[in-house]
């Protein structure tokens, strides 16, 4: 445009156009306005204190003007004066949602990615905030991390937990122990493979961050499979469209039931985040329930169902290592598959303990690490 740029702010019915600052104006609604004032919320408890469901009639301006970079409105009746720094309304402009410093996009990983995963000593972490915030990152990166020097105690996961958040139960309870202890005299002893999965699907809100702090692990075999269940599912999308649209967009029963429990969920198998990208997966064939889909749909749905099944097993993506005493493995339980490899063992101790805590909450706590929010 040329220079016939106006500094009046134009009244309109429901709302008001207002140059920017910035050569650009925007619309915006006389509600909106009002309810967001700055006096609207308490500097101290920070939140929202005024009340615009007790207006009697809608809000509607005096007379708005620009002072010293921000828009200034007189409203009629009450006579409240508003200011709106004209870059915080810039901001709000487009009607896009709120930039979110935790919506970092998603590093997909392969089979090779266990020299390269992110490792952080837990007393560092326990002394360095910095470092905690480089943690979160890699687990919302590339959803998994390895924490090493960890203390030789329960008191030590629960305090590791804690720099997420508060941990979180699962009707298993708060913490869980994976314990294999075979004495030297014993006959050889197979302990059976652990299929790929991921925990609790059942639940209707599966737990988002699971720990598994290895205390001792001297038996033989038994390597741990860890793979991004976002890399097979994007290749999947790839590849075969027809069946990532089955998978994504059907809801199939998951079951965990015994005499005093019926927990049933229906969850998809590949999700996608509100940007339409691949965030996880939820799979464990032990917790699958008996489908109660139309069986003329199943004639397509359970070949997709093993296809990706398979997918998931490739060594492509499967990570095997063995998690060694003193270290702790983080992941994001909806989007990492895990499982275990059989192991005959003639001697040793194999202890992991577990727990969860939520990514809503891994988020918020990255948030507060990395960015000042709306009221520092
Ligand atoms: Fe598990």
């Amino acid at each position: 445009m040329d220079g016939s740029f106006s500094n009046a702010v134009e009244l309109g019915e429901n709302g008001l156009t207002t140059p920017l600052g910035n050569g650009a104006s925007a619309y915006f609604n006389y509600y909106w306005l009002r309810d967001n004032c700055p006096t609207s919320f308490d500097p101290q408890t920070r939140e929202r204190t005024y009340d615009i469901f007790s207006l009697s009639q809608r809000p509607v301006p005096e007379r708005a003007h620009l002072v010293d970079g921000a828009l200034e409105i007189l409203w009629r009746g009450d006579g409240h004066v508003t200011r709106h720094a004209l870059e915080w309304l810039a901001s709000y402009a487009q009607g896009t949602p709120r930039s979110d410093p935790a919506d970092l996009p998603r590093r997909l990983w392969y089979g090779g990615h266990y020299p390269d995963i992110a490792r952080f000593s837990q007393p560092a972490l326990m002394a360095d905030k910095a470092q905690v915030a480089r943690w979160l990152e890699a687990m919302l990166v590339e959803g998994v991390a390895i924490l090493t020097d960890m203390p030789d105690s329960d008191e030590g996961l629960t305090q590791t937990a804690r720099l997420i958040g508060h941990v979180r139960p699962t009707f298993f309870g708060e913490y869980f122990d994976v314990r294999t202890h075979i004495k030297p005299t014993n006959l050889a002893y197979t302990a059976k493979a652990l299929e790929l999965h991921t925990d609790t699907p059942a639940e209707d809100f599966a737990p988002g961050v699971q720990f598994l702090h290895c205390r001792a692990n001297s038996v033989a075999g038994g390597s741990s499979l860890f793979l991004d269940g976002a890399a097979a599912a994007a290749d999947l999308r790839r590849e075969h469209p027809d069946d990532f649209a089955l998978l994504s967009e059907t809801s199939i029963p998951y079951y965990c039931e015994h005499d005093d429990y019926d927990m049933r969920s229906r969850q998809r198998v590949i999700e996608l985040d509100d940007h339409g990208e691949v965030s996880g997966v939820t799979i464990s064939q032990h917790m699958a329930d008996v489908f109660d889909l139309p069986q003329t749909f199943l004639d397509r749905y359970y070949p997709a169902f093993c296809r990706f099944g398979r997918l998931l097993q490739a060594d492509k993506y499967l990570m095997r290592f063995r998690l060694g005493a003193g270290e702790c493995i983080v992941f994001d339980n909806h989007r990492i598959v895990h499982g275990r490899e059989a192991y005959t063992a003639e001697s040793g101790d194999r202890h992991l303990r577990g727990c969860y805590t939520d990514r809503g909450e891994m988020r918020s706590t990255y948030r507060a690490l990395v960015t000042q929010g709306r009221f520092k």
